[in-house]
């Protein structure tokens, strides 16, 4: 009896591990000659081919909403991504390598570990997705939510979006296209909406071999860039915009695509 209590109490002990820490960092990514980029294999292909169920990924999503905002919206401060609109597929490759320990997120592993299989994260994959994109999204140099009346773009905003698109014009537009819409079947993420804070991270940890998942052939690209033209490029990013799938100004959250 006594052996089985110990045993119930370690078995629960170990599931509650395993849901609070994530897994050891894997020593794949971009430092290894061995791995493969966004290999196809595990839940991330078993996701990807189940049909995704919008109702059931509302349900899932209650959970994500406390950092993400029920919208999908993020903070303009880049902690939490803008993520309505992104590409299911996007979706299900970046939560999949962060369950499988292949991106860093210590803040959302355990809400990342409550999706249950395959399907839930298709599912919430597929919600996601339909949900339009705030246009109230930090900008360069973080134009606030609640846009408070004095807020004014910093003086060199004209000339960071002019130096920023000819880079992004000339070596990005390729994969994340030219209004920020990624390419859907190659993993492209949607950049469009995206907050200034977040792509500047985000692109410096991709520059620096910290995001460990990220597109080869992208980090060889931005390999090159100084934190100026990073600056530069985030800050152009963070302006662009997808006709058709942007909320519209002022709606009530969550609005639907269409
Ligand atoms: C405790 C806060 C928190 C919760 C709850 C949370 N996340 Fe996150 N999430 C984050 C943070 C922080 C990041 C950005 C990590 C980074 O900087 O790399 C992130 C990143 C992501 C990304 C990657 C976005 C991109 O553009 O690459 C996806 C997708 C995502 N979250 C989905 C979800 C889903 C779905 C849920 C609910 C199951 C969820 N998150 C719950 C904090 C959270
Ligand atoms: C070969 C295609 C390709 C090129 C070229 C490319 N990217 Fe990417 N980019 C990707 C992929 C794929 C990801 C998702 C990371 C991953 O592999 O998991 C990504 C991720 C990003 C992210 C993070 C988005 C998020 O939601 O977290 C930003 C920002 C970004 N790219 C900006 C750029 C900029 C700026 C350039 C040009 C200097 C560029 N990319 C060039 C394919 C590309």
């Amino acid at each position: 009896m006594k052996k089985l209590i110990i045993a119930a109490s370690l078995a629960i002990i170990a599931i509650g591990a395993a849901h609070a820490a994530p897994p050891a960092a894997k020593k794949e990514g971009i430092e290894s000659k061995d791995y493969k980029w966004n290999a196809q294999e595990g839940e991330k292909i078993e996701a990807l081919t189940k049909k995704g169920d919008k109702k059931n990924g509302e349900e899932a999503y209650e959970v994500c909403g406390a950092c993400h905002l029920p919208s999908g919206a993020g903070r303009t401060d880049g902690t939490f991504p803008q993520l309505a609109g992104q590409h299911s597929t996007v979706l299900i490759k970046q939560m999949a390598d962060i369950r499988a320990g292949l991106r860093d997120n210590p803040t959302m592993y355990p809400f990342a570990a409550t999706l249950t299989d395959a399907q839930e994260l298709a599912d919430v994959s597929a919600y996601i997705e339909s949900l339009c994109i705030p246009v109230d999204h930090g900008k360069y140099d973080s134009k606030p939510l609640d846009s408070a009346k004095d807020w004014k773009a910093p003086a060199d905003t004209a000339q960071q979006l002019a130096q920023g698109r000819e880079l992004y014009e000339k070596e990005c537009k390729t994969c994340h296209g030219a209004n920020g819409e990624g390419v859907k079947d190659k993993f492209y993420p949607v950049i469009a909406g995206q907050h200034y804070k977040y792509l500047l991270r985000q692109m410096t940890e991709i520059r620096d071999g910290k995001r460990r998942n990220a597109n080869p052939d992208m980090v060889s690209i931005i390999k090159k860039y100084d934190d100026k033209q990073l600056v530069a490029i985030s800050a152009y990013q963070s302006s662009l915009v997808m006709p058709g799938n942007m909320c519209k100004p002022k709606a009530g959250a969550p609005a639907k695509k269409k």
